[in-house]
């Protein structure tokens, strides 16, 4: 058998990982490649106080790894899609084969990347770039393979779910619980893309052009964060059986595929409503199999490092064998992925969950009804509190039954213009998650 040579490009939280992982556990990670594996350069502009770095090449010009003639995959972890591009499209134009945890790099240029690997023959492997530890990736593209997935949902952001947790648990402040993430390696360096969805959206897109065998189609997803969800919110959803999650859901139809990240109340008895702090979980509909769910650490340097060398293990496996990795870079052949288009958020149909403030007094109820009817959208349930002492107007809380986002838009618009309600009417998805 081969020796197979690692280059590794970055030691922050995953590439320190990713170092501990190789160095501290490498018989065993040799024994499952079936050859031996070596980390022979360390591409790091700085160390980590966690590497004891002093018996490997070390270089400070990253780029030195990807021109090292002796590395035969490189794992770039330094994140970023500017550097990081450069350096995958040169070790890829060096004919190396390569291991990434990037998920905006995949979500945004995948495309040409896939396209630039596969004229060079080499692979590109992306596991750790969804959903940390669990190893979806493999599960959608090898593991399913037998199935046409219709729609999936998952829970792909480990710092949002810790904070929607945190609050709903021990009633702790967003930015207390956001700073807490940070300290414990779960944030993006721009924490903004955790809450507002974008790391997500990266993670949805990839995870849909597995499933549905489509291209990569970030600018498309429709993207909602966290950052309006109100305590109310959290405890009226409770009161209705549901849970408040932060979702990525894909769904194919016959007017193409829907690609969306949101807050979404789910009833309280789903498995996936009781995936708390940094666990992420993904439920995958599937054709042949039925639903099924993968769940784990969804973000920190130890489960990201395992997603990370489980790549190299599975290219190792062949290489070391003296072949090249067969498994195509989305599962497909990329002659067989179809450009379908991507539903418009105005068609695409949920329940809703409706909050606003009304007058109390009669008729508000019956004109509130009456406009969701001309939309033909009807109440499933309802809420209404006592007025506070002295308080003229009460919160009304509804959930609608199914409805096109565009007949829920001019129903939104119509009761917020009655001059019983006041103030914006927060809306929040629901999704039942049962087919
Ligand atoms: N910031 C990401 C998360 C890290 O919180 O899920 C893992 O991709």
């Amino acid at each position: 058998m081969n020796a197979v040579k690692i280059g590794l490009c970055g030691l922050g939280t995953v590439g320190s990982g990713t170092f501990r992982l190789l160095h501290e556990d490498e018989g065993n990670i040799a024994a499952h490649a079936r050859c031996p594996l070596t980390l022979t350069h360390i591409g790091a502009r700085r160390d980590h106080p966690d590497c004891d770095t002093a018996n490997y090449q070390v270089s400070r010009d990253i780029f030195a790894v990807v021109d090292d003639p002796e590395v035969d995959i490189v794992v770039e972890l330094i994140g970023g899609t500017t550097v990081a591009k450069d350096l995958v499209e040169k070790a890829i134009a060096n004919g190396k084969h390569v291991v990434t945890a990037n998920k905006a790099l995949i979500a945004e240029f995948g495309n040409e990347l896939f396209a630039a690997a596969n004229a060079a023959g080499v692979a590109l492997r992306y596991e750790a770039a969804v959903a940390g530890g669990i190893p979806i990736i493999k599960a959608l593209r090898e593991g399913l393979s037998a199935n046409q997935v219709s729609w999936l949902a998952g829970i792909i952001n480990g710092t949002g779910n810790f904070i929607l947790s945190e609050m709903r648990d021990k009633g702790r402040e967003f930015a207390d619980v956001l700073a807490e993430a940070q300290a414990l390696g779960y944030a993006e360096a721009d924490p903004t893309f955790d809450v507002e969805g974008i790391d997500a959206a990266h993670k949805l897109v990839i995870l849909a052009a597995i499933a549905f065998g489509t291209p990569l189609q970030f600018s498309s997803v429709y993207c909602e964060g966290i950052t309006r969800l109100t305590p109310e919110d959290v405890d009226y959803a409770e009161e209705l059986g549901y849970r408040i999650k932060h979702l990525g859901v894909a769904r194919r139809s016959e007017r193409g595929v829907e690609l969306r990240v949101h807050p979404t109340l789910i009833p309280e008895h789903r498995l996936l409503a009781n995936v708390n702090g940094v666990k992420n979980a993904v439920l995958v509909e599937g054709s042949a199999v039925g639903p099924t769910l993968y769940y784990g650490a969804g973000a920190g340097a130890a489960p990201t490092a395992s997603a990370v060398v489980a790549d190299v293990v599975d290219l190792a496996r062949d290489l070391g064998a003296g072949q090249q990795p067969r498994v195509a870079h989305l599962g497909f052949d990329c002659q067989a992925l179809q450009d379908l288009p991507v539903v418009p958020m105005a068609d695409v149909e949920t329940a809703w969950y409706l909050r606003m403030e009304a007058e109390d007094r009669p008729g508000v109820l019956s004109d509130i009804a009456s406009i969701l009817s001309q939309q033909g959208i009807s109440i499933e349930a309802l809420i209404q509190k006592a007025p506070e002492e002295g308080e003229s107007r009460v919160p009304v809380i509804i959930l609608t039954n199914v409805a096109a986002q565009g007949k829920l838009d001019s129903a939104v618009a119509a009761i917020e213009a009655l001059p019983s309600i006041t103030n914006g009417i927060a809306r929040i998805r629901v999704e039942s998650l049962d087919g």
